[in-house]
C-alpha cells in the first residue's frame, strides 16, 4: 500500500512539472503572439522567367473538373460522359471550368502487343480518344493520368517509366490536352528531377500542345527546378475533405510563393467543395485561400448532384477573376495571431484559443487582395493592417467584399477590421489606393 502512495504521488507530481513546463508552449497567452512576414507587396513583381516550359499553356492557373476527389478507382466513362454533360448543362465552362480531367484507373493492366498504353476494356470500353473528341466538340480540353514509374499509384496498371516517348505519341494521336503524371513505383535512386524532365520532353516532341502536370508531392522541391518543365507542381501531400489537411496544405503551398507565374504554377491539390465532409464556411475558406495562391482550380465532386450552395462557391466569379489575374503573382500569409498551424492541427486544446490569419497579394490594376481567414474555433475580430503588405498607414483605399459582393462605402485607412466566423473566409480587394507608388507591372 505504501508504496503504491509513494509511486502515485510521483506520477501526479511529474504530470505537475511537466503541464508547469508546458504551459508557455500550451497556454493562450503564447498563442496571442501575433507574426508579421512583413511582405512589402509593392515589390512583388513578376520573376523574370526565363525559365519557363515553353508550350505556352498555362498563362494563367488550369481550371476544370476531375473525377479523382469523389470517385477514386470507381471512375468509369459513364461517369466521366454523364459530368461532361453536366459541366456544359451548369454553364461551368463559360466560368473558365474547361478542362475535364480522368486520374489513375483509365488504362489496362497491361500494354497492347506493340507496347501501347491502352483503356481498361471494362470500364473505358469507347477508348480515350472518344472521351477526348467528346470533349472537344463541346468546347473543352481533354486531360489524362500517368506516373513516372512502372505502375500507377491506386490502380497499379501499366504506368510511363522508360515508355515516355511512346506514351506521349499515343496521349497525343487521341488529343489529350492534359497530363497529370505521379510519382509511383520508380526505380529506385532515381530521384524526380531525373524522372519527370523525360515526360517533359516528350509530350514537346509530340508535337501537341499538352498541359504539364507535375504530381511528387513536393518530394524533391519541385518548385525550385520544375518551371523550366511543366505548367505545374504539386507541393505537397493529397488533399482530403477534411479541414486539418486544408490548413496544412495551404501552409506548406504558401512557402513555395514565389516559384509561381505565369507558365508555372504552384499546385496543392485538387477542390474538395461539394463532398460533404467540411461546412460551407470550410468550403468558403478552401476556394478563397486556393485563389489567392493561383492554384489551379479543379472541382472535384459529383457535378450531376452538386447543391446549390456548393455551385454558389464554384462560380463566384470574384473569387475567380483573383485566381485568373492577368499579374499571376501567387498571394501569402503575411500576418497570424496563434500557434503554428501544425500545433493548432493537432491539438484540441489550443483550437479554443484566437488563430487566425490574413492572407494577401497583388493584381493587376494596381489592386491588392486581401483575405481575413479565421482558422479558430470561435467567431473573432481580425485585424487587416497596411503594415502587413508595406504600405504607409494614412494610404486610403477603397474596399470590395468578393464573398457579400459589396462595394463599403467608407474608403479605410491605415486597414479595417472584420468579424468572421469559425473557419471562414472574408476576401476583400482594395483599389483606388491613395498616395502609393505602386511598381507591380513595371517589370522592376
Ligand atoms: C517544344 O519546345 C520548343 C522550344 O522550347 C517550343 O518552341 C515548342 O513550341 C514546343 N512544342 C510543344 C508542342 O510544346
Amino acid at each position: 500500500m505504501e508504496y503504491l502512495f509513494w509511486r502515485n504521488l510521483g506520477i501526479v507530481a511529474a504530470v505537475a512539472i511537466f503541464a508547469w513546463k508546458a504551459r508557455g508552449r500550451l497556454g493562450c497567452s503564447q498563442l496571442f503572439d501575433r507574426t508579421h512576414t512583413k511582405w512589402d507587396i509593392r515589390k512583388a513583381v513578376p520573376l523574370e522567367r526565363r525559365m519557363v516550359y515553353d508550350n505556352g499553356l498555362g498563362q494563367t492557373p488550369l481550371m476544370g473538373w476531375s473525377g479523382w476527389n469523389f470517385y477514386e478507382c470507381t471512375i468509369n466513362e459513364k461517369i466521366v460522359y454523364g459530368n461532361m454533360d453536366a459541366l456544359v448543362r451548369l454553364d461551368l465552362p463559360s466560368y473558365g471550368y474547361n478542362y475535364v480531367i480522368v486520374d489513375d484507373c483509365w488504362s489496362a493492366y497491361k500494354r497492347d502487343k506493340e507496347g501501347n498504353l491502352r483503356s481498361d476494356k471494362k470500364t473505358f470500353p469507347s477508348g480515350m480518344k472518344a472521351l477526348a473528341d467528346y470533349a472537344h466538340e463541346r468546347g473543352m480540353k481533354f486531360g489524362l493520368y500517368s506516373d513516372a514509374g512502372r505502375m500507377t499509384c491506386k490502380c497499379h496498371r501499366a504506368a510511363s517509366e522508360g515508355h515516355e516517348f511512346r506514351d506521349a505519341r499515343t496521349f497525343a494521336s487521341w488529343g489529350i490536352d492534359y497530363l497529370k503524371y505521379d510519382n509511383c513505383f520508380h526505380k529506385k535512386n532515381r530521384p524526380s528531377h531525373a524522372r519527370y524532365p523525360v515526360m517533359s520532353e516528350a509530350l514537346n516532341k509530340s508535337g501537341r500542345p499538352i498541359f504539364y502536370a507535375m504530381c511528387e508531392w513536393g518530394e524533391d522541391h519541385p518548385a525550385v527546378w520544375a518551371g523550366k518543365y511543366a505548367n505545374s507542381w504539386r507541393t505537397s501531400l493529397d488533399v482530403k475533405d477534411r479541414w486539418p489537411r486544408i490548413e496544412l496544405l495551404a501552409d506548406d503551398n504558401n512557402l513555395w510563393a514565389s516559384y509561381a507565374g505565369p507558365g508555372g504554377w504552384n499546385d496543392p491539390d485538387m477542390l474538395q467543395v461539394g463532398n460533404g465532409r467540411m461546412s460551407l464556411a470550410e468550403y468558403r475558406s478552401h476556394f478563397s485561400i486556393w485563389s489567392i495562391m493561383k492554384a489551379p482550380l479543379i472541382i472535384g465532386c459529383e457535378l450531376r448532384t452538386i447543391t446549390k450552395e456548393h455551385l454558389e462557391i464554384y462560380k463566384n466569379t470574384e473569387i475567380i477573376a483573383v485566381n485568373q489575374d492577368s499579374l499571376g503573382i501567387q498571394g501569402r500569409k503575411v500576418s497570424r495571431i496563434g500557434q503554428s498551424e501544425v500545433i493548432t492541427s493537432c491539438l484540441t486544446l489550443t483550437k479554443l484559443c484566437v488563430t487566425t490569419q490574413v492572407w494577401a497579394g497583388p493584381l493587376s490594376g494596381d489592386r491588392i487582395v486581401m483575405a481575413a481567414w479565421n482558422r479558430g474555433w470561435k467567431r473573432a475580430l481580425i485585424t487587416i493592417n497596411w503594415y502587413d503588405i508595406g504600405l504607409e498607414p494614412s494610404v486610403t483605399a477603397s474596399v470590395r467584399d468578393l464573398w457579400k459582393h459589396e462595394d463599403w462605402t467608407q474608403r479605410q485607412k491605415d486597414g479595417f477590421e472584420v468579424e468572421i466566423d469559425s473557419h471562414d473566409c472574408g476576401v476583400y480587394i482594395l483599389s483606388n489606393i491613395s498616395m502609393v507608388e505602386l511598381y507591380f507591372n513595371s517589370g522592376r
